[in-house]
């Protein structure tokens, strides 16, 4: 069955379409199990030598077919196949009208039509459109959709597509109907459809243009009042991006749904966003303060895609990094407006932190990619942070406001249209010149490349300034493309870092003189503001580390430098690390604080240090103890200083949890006589979710057995609320033993527990394989057998959320020669498995290289 599509998509194959669809007019007359969905298409030839049409299709039940009005016959006139609909001998212009037979409830893959809690939702990009109905499903055939949706009005009262409702009316037999209207051309990929009985909240936006448009935010009625913050933030998101790119929402009514059953985080249909629950709704007892910033970030994120995603979309699905870098800078640079230059750390180590694993790893690819075979394997980090990423570029070169005339110009130019990465570089080089050639590289580049970088002082006081940049190292299964040197933007501060020079290397070694009268050789930043995406082979000295990690002036250099010291304190001395810690408890600003007290994660260090993850996992570990040791009374003092019983909800006080938070952490590291009653006074007395649940982590993470009592105790208290199951989950992923057969089944056959919901999935198993490293990768083995069982498991329910489930199965730099032994048993049951998915098959193969 799957054969037909088991082939490799070839970025070289494009062939713009040969027929095009100018309006699209779909009939949904909605039942769980039989849904009728009629789809009346007008279609123009663009290539007259064409004949047949060959349309999309997925699990549907063809029932009829017309051309023009008159009845097809199968075999004679069209032709049906489980992935396509061929239509014979098309006329020039002409009216397609099918009608088909789907069953949303059956549906347990997240993709097309389905039902969340009852509620009717879609999730279409990239292909899920074609299991709704026979159509052009790729994002370069652009109509008009109108849409008619009819179900029974006692269990859906709300009936939301994209667009304007222009008409709704109750019919005979308690039938709803309603009518939406898009008035913007729109590939099918960002089309929705939503029903179901659905608490809202209302409220509306004025542009500077002076229109009103309404703002909805929708969900299951017992949750609508944790939506206030979502849409505090699309108004903040909205007014932003009318201030920085001149950018308005061009509609009048802007819809977001939250539905607990999504495969990622959300998804920018046009003026019908559908969320994951998880990223849009928040209360004091259901969400931390983690949550409150990431709803920030998503809602941004995805209105930002009204323009760069949905007013340009994409000519193809190679050009993902076009609508995601634009979107993710922009959301970017708007979290760092919004909440201080801190939050540069955020994107930087999240590159460092997930993107140059992956870049090491065997699924390592670049931002844009020349073939695959499962496109949704390819929402990942590169394709979206490291893209945004080669976008901050043109930012470091152009600044700000330059950057903003450029996106302007490039939304104006193919406003409408479906584009490509090259098109956007076509723009930027009207502003930039040729050097935008030169960024435009990156994207095809794979693997993180390195910088070595020295100076020196010459007699008359100037510096001289040598760059070198090295080639990625890169995991034996990815095939070496020959690495051409980049355009690598290198800015660097001099102490006392007052000022920023640029340089622009472009060979793989050049000498830069840096015209001035220093006495003795200045202490220099590398790298300010993480000015590229590479590894800095770093030549400073301890000393010159703490001068940066202490005095930098952006927040963004402290933190890097801070990490460096954190792997020397990791391999040698740790004296540096302390002091610095030292400094920053006693003087840094709270904003500041959080984001340079957090430990980077053993696996990044493990990396980035070229050591055993297990062996890396327990140094840190004992570490994080010694700081926790060393500092306790200043510990001890933060952690007094920041306790309060007032509940607030402001960044000042999200700060003040943070660091609460930390200074706990690392009393429970050093084992303070004081830890554990603390924690348990803290737990006892939280009155919000984001204090109780950083005592739970941290009694995880560190093994304490109050750790089992407090989660056992919350269990039947949160098994009732959806955001908590979540919770719950994760800290089990993070807590259990690999060899505990009877907890394993007591948590998966649990009410929490659930396989076709994505997001509990995760959180166990994210967390098993990611928090709880000893355990995942356990000698015996049992560790990696549990995750495989659970993806041969899903991948037959939701082959997407198989194959994230997957990928740490793949990776096995820094492993013994056992696990390694132990991963390749279970890639082969793996492979073996009846009827793999793509979606798995694809990153498994990659892993063994086949
Ligand atoms: N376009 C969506 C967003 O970034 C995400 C789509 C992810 N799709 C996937 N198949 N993983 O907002
Ligand atoms: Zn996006």
């Amino acid at each position: 069955m799957k054969t037909s599509t088991s082939k490799l998509t070839y970025l070289k194959d494009y062939k713009a379409p040969a027929f095009t669809i100018t309006t699209t007019k779909l009939t949904f007359v909605l039942d769980p199990v039989k849904t009728h969905v009629q789809a009346e298409l007008a279609f123009k030839k663009l290539d007259a030598s064409v004949r047949d049409l060959v349309l999309d299709g997925e699990e549907l039940e063809l029932v009829s077919v017309k051309l023009n009005g008159k009845t097809l016959i199968k075999h004679k006139d069209y032709c049906c196949d489980d992935a396509h609909l061929t239509i014979f001998n098309t006329p020039k212009a002409f009216t397609l009208t099918t009608e088909v037979i789907i069953n949303p409830q059956a549906n347990s893959t997240c993709s097309g039509l389905y039902l969340s809690g009852g509620i009717f939702c879609t999730q279409n990009e990239p292909h899920g459109f074609r299991r709704i109905t026979y159509f052009l499903d790729r994002p370069d055939v652009l109509s008009k959709f109108t849409t008619t949706i009819r179900a029974d009005a006692r269990l859906y009262q709300k009936l939301l597509a994209n667009g304007n409702l222009i008409k709704q009316r109750k019919l005979r037999n308690q039938q709803l109907e309603a009518v939406w209207e898009d008035p913007f051309k729109k590939p099918c990929y960002l089309f929705a459809l939503v029903a179901g009985n659905l608490g809202c909240l209302s409220s509306h936006h004025t542009t500077p243009s002076k229109r009103k448009i309404k703002l909805k935010i929708y969900t299951t009625p017992s949750r609508i009042h944790e939506a206030k913050w979502a849409m505090q933030c699309l108004k903040k998101a909205m007014c932003w991006d009318e201030k920085e790119f001149n950018l308005e929402c061009d509609l009048d009514l802007y819809q977001i749904v939250a539905v607990d059953d999504f495969n990622f985080g959300a998804m920018e249909n046009k003026g019908l966003n559908i969320f994951n629950s998880r990223v849009l709704l928040a209360s004091k007892d259901t969400a931390t303060d983690a949550d409150w910033l990431n709803i920030a970030s998503v809602v941004a994120h995805e209105y930002f895609h009204n323009w760069t995603g949905n007013r340009v979309t994409l000519r193809d699905w190679f050009q993902i990094g076009l609508k995601e870098g634009l979107t993710t800078l922009r959301e970017q640079l708007f979290m760092e407006d919004h909440y201080g230059p801190a939050y540069r750390i955020d994107s930087a180590s999240f590159i460092k932190e997930v993107q140059f694993k992956e870049d090491a790893g065997p699924l390592a690819h670049p931002a844009q990619l020349d073939a695959y075979l499962e496109i949704n394997n390819f929402y990942t980090a590169t394709v979206y942070e490291k893209s945004a990423e080669i976008f901050r570029m043109v930012v470091t070169l152009a600044g700000r406001q330059g950057f903003s005339k450029i996106l302007q110009q490039f939304l104006k130019r193919f406003d409408g249209q479906a584009a490509t990465i090259e098109d956007f570089w076509a723009v930027a080089a009207t502003a930039l010149g040729p050097e935008a050639k030169q960024l435009e590289a990156w994207y095809h580049q794979v693997g993180t490349i390195r910088l070595a970088a020295e100076a020196k002082l010459e007699t008359s006081g100037a510096l001289k300034v040598s760059l070198k940049q090295l080639p990625p190292v890169l995991h034996p299964a990815v095939k070496t493309a020959s690495s051409k040197p980049m355009l690598l933007l290198v800015a660097l501060t001099v102490t006392p870092y007052h000022k920023t020079f640029l340089l622009k290397l472009t060979k793989d070694h050049e000498v830069f003189t840096i015209q001035g009268c220093y006495q003795s050789l200045p202490t220099i930043n590398y790298l300010h503001d993480f000015s590229a995406p590479v590894i800095l082979l770093n030549s400073l000295t301890h000393d010159e580390l703490i001068k940066v990690a202490i005095q930098a002036k952006a927040p963004v250099d402290k933190y890097l430098a801070l990490l460096e010291l954190v792997k020397i304190a990791m391999t040698s001395d740790s004296g540096a690390l302390v002091m610095a810690f030292k400094t920053y408890l006693e003087h840094a600003a709270l904003t500041l604080l959080p984001w340079l007290l957090n430990m980077p994660a053993a696996s990044a260090l493990a990396l980035a240090l070229d050591k055993d993850l297990l062996s890396t996992d327990a140094k840190l570990r004992q570490l994080k103890e010694l700081i926790g040791k060393k500092l306790s009374n200043l510990w001890l003092n933060v952690f007094q200083h920041t306790t309060t019983d007032v509940y607030r909800h402001s960044y000042r006080a999200i700060q003040l949890r943070r660091v609460n938070a930390i200074a706990l952490d690392y009393l429970l590291a050093a084992k303070h006589p004081e830890a554990a009653k603390l924690a348990e006074h803290k737990f006892l007395h939280s009155n919000n979710l984001a204090s109780s649940f950083s005592v739970l982590s941290s009694l995880v993470y560190w093994h304490h057995p109050l750790a089992k009592t407090l989660l056992d105790q919350v269990a039947p208290k949160w098994q009732h609320n959806e955001a908590l199951t979540y919770k719950w989950l994760a800290l089990k992923g993070a807590s259990l033993k690999a060899n505990d057969e009877a907890s394993w089944q007591a948590v998966l056959t649990s009410k929490m527990f659930s396989w076709h919901n994505p997001n509990k999935v995760l959180a166990l198993w994210r967390n098993f394989c990611g928090q709880n490293l000893v355990e995942f990768h356990d000698a015996s083995g049992q560790g990696y057998a549990r995750l495989t069982e659970a993806v041969v498991k899903l991948e037959a329910i939701n082959p997407q959320v198989g194959a994230l489930l997957a990928a740490p199965l793949t990776n096995t730099k820094g492993l013994s020669d056992a696990a390694k032994k132990q991963l390749s048993s279970c890639w082969k049951r793996i492979l073996e498995t009846n009827n793999l998915s793509n979606n798995v098959r694809e990153i498994i193969a990659k892993a063994c290289n086949k």
